[in-house]
């Protein structure tokens, strides 16, 4: 039976959401990560361009060993509420591994994240007001990108070359006091370069010089294949204690770590280590974003540092090491001379090529995957001032090795084309 009503709604029409969006939201573009991945899974696409790490070698077997451990453990404490500081068992296992690399850590040091990417998010948030300077390499992580656009920064860039930023370019954006300076330091994404311990050494003097932080993105670190790298953050905490140096009173680098590319990217594990006083600060804002990262997760990734990382870790450095192979040797083999440039990644996931300045990969890539049946991340949308936009990312990490040749056979053909 239905009821009277007093009012009447007027004829329903569409409502513009869009319109209503906030500021904020409008400025966060993501468009450049929408198009990748939406390309990335097209069936029938030999695709290089996104990120992510092969499903097939995802850790399920020890996964499921470590949850029922958890469960069986920890149950009550593991499925209930918890706090923003985290997990006190993942604290501890990420501290040691921070010490085991030569950092100086404790747990207090460490807060557990939504993935990196929420740690790239949280900082931001503690530290940026709008129209902040920020210093970023050119070209730099995407995704971190978007985040601090939000905040409608003033960027200055600094360029690379194959150890790292360029020192020249380093002092010159310190010189602008930037909030901090944003950096992937291992296998970056999107070129694959990492910094020399020299030159490692050199920025985090120059960042102490001129009292700037440095946000250290590690996101690759455990992925080398040749010679393992060491972090700003080691290198900071071996500088701070030649000096009798604390990292809780005197650290400048903030470290930003994940298990995304060496675990699982859906469990969203990565974590923060700061000074006390930056965690605690972080701990407040998180507590108010998300209440806290799951604690299930983060039982399960202590579980697997205790008990099935190290192994498992050796056998994930193998299996990509020779995708890292394939793919160098393949961009030697057919695309040789038209790059200009190719990196040669001692880790992670990625190569970047710069091909003939006349080329736009932007305009490239659909006919690549329409007429070649290969897809790549165009270069553009990593740089976050005067995008050069002849340069390209290719991701090695989900194909096959047969796959890779082929794949790049077809994206030399496109380039000739
Ligand atoms: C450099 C870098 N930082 C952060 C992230 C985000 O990773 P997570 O899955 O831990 O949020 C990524 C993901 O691709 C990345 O490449």
């Amino acid at each position: 039976m239905g009821t009277a009503r007093n009012v009447d709604i007027p004829i329903p029409q569409s409502f513009s959401w869009h319109g209503s969006f906030s500021r904020k939201r409008r400025l966060m573009d993501d468009s450049g990560i929408r198009a990748i991945l939406g390309i990335a899974s097209r069936p029938g696409i030999l695709s290089f361009a996104g990120g992510l790490p092969d499903p097939k070698l995802l850790p399920i077997k020890e996964i499921s060993e470590c949850s029922e451990t958890v469960l069986r453990d920890h149950g009550f404490a593991a499925l209930q509420y918890g706090v923003a500081d985290g997990v006190r068992v993942l604290a501890e296992q990420l501290s040691n591994l921070s010490i085991s690399k030569g950092a100086d850590c404790a747990p207090h040091n460490i807060i557990p994240t939504t993935g990196s990417q929420q740690g790239i998010d949280l900082i931001a948030n503690v530290f940026l007001n709008r129209g902040d300077t920020i210093a970023v390499t050119s070209p730099t992580y995407l995704g971190a990108l978007q985040i601090f656009s939000a905040f409608e920064p003033r960027y200055v860039q600094v360029s690379c070359d194959d150890e790292g930023p360029l020192l020249s370019d380093v002092e010159a954006a310190l010189r602008e006091k930037p909030a901090f300076f944003y950096v992937v330091s291992m296998f970056q994404n999107p070129t694959g370069v990492t910094i020399s311990r020299a030159r490692g050494e050199a920025i985090v003097g120059l960042c102490h010089t001129y009292d700037v932080p440095i946000v250290e993105d590690a996101a690759y670190q455990e992925l080398f294949y040749d010679s393992e790298p060491v972090s700003l953050r080691s290198i900071e905490s071996s500088m701070l204690r030649e000096n009798g140096a604390r990292y809780e009173d005197c650290g400048r680098v903030l470290y930003l770590g994940t298990l995304s590319k060496v675990m699982s990217p859906g469990l969203r594990v990565g974590w923060i280590e700061a000074p006390s006083v930056v965690v605690r600060g972080i701990a407040c804002l998180k507590q108010g974003t998300d209440l806290h990262s799951g604690i299930m997760n983060q039982f399960i990734a202590a579980e697997f540092l205790k008990t099935h990382a190290a192994g498992y870790w050796t056998r994930l450095r193998k299996a990509y090491k020779e995708r890292r192979d394939q793919a160098v040797e393949s961009v030697r083999k057919h695309i040789g001379s038209i790059a200009h440039a190719c990196t040669n990644p001692q880790g992670g996931f990625f190569l970047w090529l710069e091909v003939a300045p006349g080329i736009d990969t932007t305009k490239l890539l659909p006919i690549c995957v329409e007429k070649f049946g290969v897809a790549f991340a165009p270069g553009a949308p990593f740089f976050a001032l005067n995008p050069s936009l002849h340069t390209l990312r290719v991701s090695f990490s989900n194909l096959s090795l047969e796959m890779i040749d082929r794949g790049i056979c077809s994206l030399g053909q496109a380039l000739r084309s």
